[in-house]
């Protein structure tokens, strides 16, 4: 209500509250390889299209008289109560967008109570981010490196700066086949955009002969041939799980199989996640693949959510059909890019209202309350 009444009292946010307003203002200000970076996808950007589509086939189907008069948006991840079931993707190269880069989107996030996962090449160091997010909630997530000291040491730091849970990415074992970064000559870490925590790190930087200081390439050379590639399999997870004594999730999950894989492994958590179509070309809309995950394992793992959430209606879809939360990715990139921490802030803000006004518009007071039912499929 508070956004409603200064809104209609005249007053006019510091940056648009409409997705496609703010991606068109993205692309008008910033530099094009820089846009093109974070609003492209892979190959022909067909993944991109089909998580929208995704969304499209779905339609929510409201109930009246409920008496869905007290909304509550709280909901509980992994054993701790969170205001909403809304969390921040992992972007890394947040320098890219704005010059404070994660800083202010920890103090936006943690002003909120909203989690940031913050990204194994965020532009500050874990340790930074943590101190901006001071009290509030942080997740790390780790590209997984193939170097079992390295990939220690990355952890003992997050622990010890009190991150939480850990996000394990796998779908990017490589970068993706992307025409318009191709086109650009432009990668974000080879761009005066370096990952600080890897290449800050005591026993990285043993590996190298010069440091990032003298040599940035060379750094970053070996920081790339250290990913996973694609010779990691499921049985390696045993030795993150040596490594990290917290709650561990597996992002970018889209097959039903390897969702009962990572049960099996003993994973908490998954996110069932195109990585926002930057990955694979012709894949899967996310939200297609959502509903046979969360009815195979959503009783025996906690299901997350992302690629293509852009608005309430879109977080109601998805925690309709099984998520328990869903993770926002482009939509805060451009309000930081745009504005700042108070970009970000009003960005995660809007979607909170709207996500609460919507969901008593269809007859419901909690996340919880939804349910397949609410949906119909087109
Ligand atoms: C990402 N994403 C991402 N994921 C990850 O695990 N580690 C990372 O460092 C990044 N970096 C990154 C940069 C940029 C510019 C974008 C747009 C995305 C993927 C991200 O976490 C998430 O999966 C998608 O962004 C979700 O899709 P939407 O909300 O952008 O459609």
């Amino acid at each position: 209500s508070e956004i409603y009444l200064h809104g209609l009292s005249g007053a006019k946010p510091p940056i648009s509250t409409d997705f496609a307003a703010l991606e068109e203002a993205a692309s008008q200000t910033m530099p094009p390889e820089v846009f093109g970076y974070v609003a492209g996808g892979a190959g022909s950007g067909a993944t991109v299209r089909a998580n929208r589509e995704a969304f499209d086939r779905w339609k929510i189907v409201p109930r009246m008289l409920t008496g869905a008069t007290n909304r509550d948006l709280a909901t509980t991840v992994l054993g701790t109560e969170l205001p909403a079931p809304v969390l921040l993707a992992p972007v890394g190269g947040q320098s890219i967008l704005h010059p404070e880069a994660d800083l202010a989107t920890a103090r936006a996030a943690a002003s909120l109570g909203v989690p940031m996962i913050v990204s194994t090449v965020a532009s500050h160091t874990i340790e930074k981010i943590a101190e901006a997010a001071g009290a509030g909630p942080r997740w790390f997530q780790l590209y997984w490196p193939n170097d079992p000291d390295v990939c220690a040491s990355l952890l003992g730091r997050a622990r010890a700066a009190g991150y939480s849970a850990l996000v394990v990415t796998l779908d990017t074992p490589t970068l993706a086949w992307r025409p318009c970064d191709l086109d650009h000559g432009y990668l974000p870490f080879f761009a005066g955009h370096p990952p600080a925590t890897p290449l800050s790190d005591p026993v990285f930087r043993s590996r190298l002969e010069k440091t990032p200081e003298e040599d940035p390439a060379a750094a970053l050379l070996l920081w790339s041939s250290m990913q996973s590639g694609t010779d990691f399999t499921w049985e390696r997870l045993s030795v993150l799980r040596e490594l990290w004594d917290g709650p561990i999730v597996l992002k970018g999950i889209q097959h039903v199989d390897d969702a009962r894989r990572a049960v099996d492994a003993g994973m908490d958590g998954i996110v069932v996640s195109n990585h926002g179509g930057r990955q694979v070309d012709g894949a899967i809309g996310a939200l297609e693949a959502l509903p046979p995950i969360a009815q195979a394992v959503g009783s025996r793992i906690e299901v997350y959510f992302d690629s293509g959430v852009r608005t309430g209606s879109d977080v109601i879809k998805a925690l309709a059909l099984g998520a328990k939360a869903v993770l926002l990715g482009r939509p805060y990139a451009y309000g930081l890019a745009q504005g700042g921490e108070d970009g970000v802030r009003h960005v995660v803000r809007s979607l909170l209202a709207d996500l609460e006004i919507t969901l008593g518009l269809t007859g419901h007071r909690t996340p919880s309350e939804l349910s397949p039912a609410a949906l119909h499929r087109a």
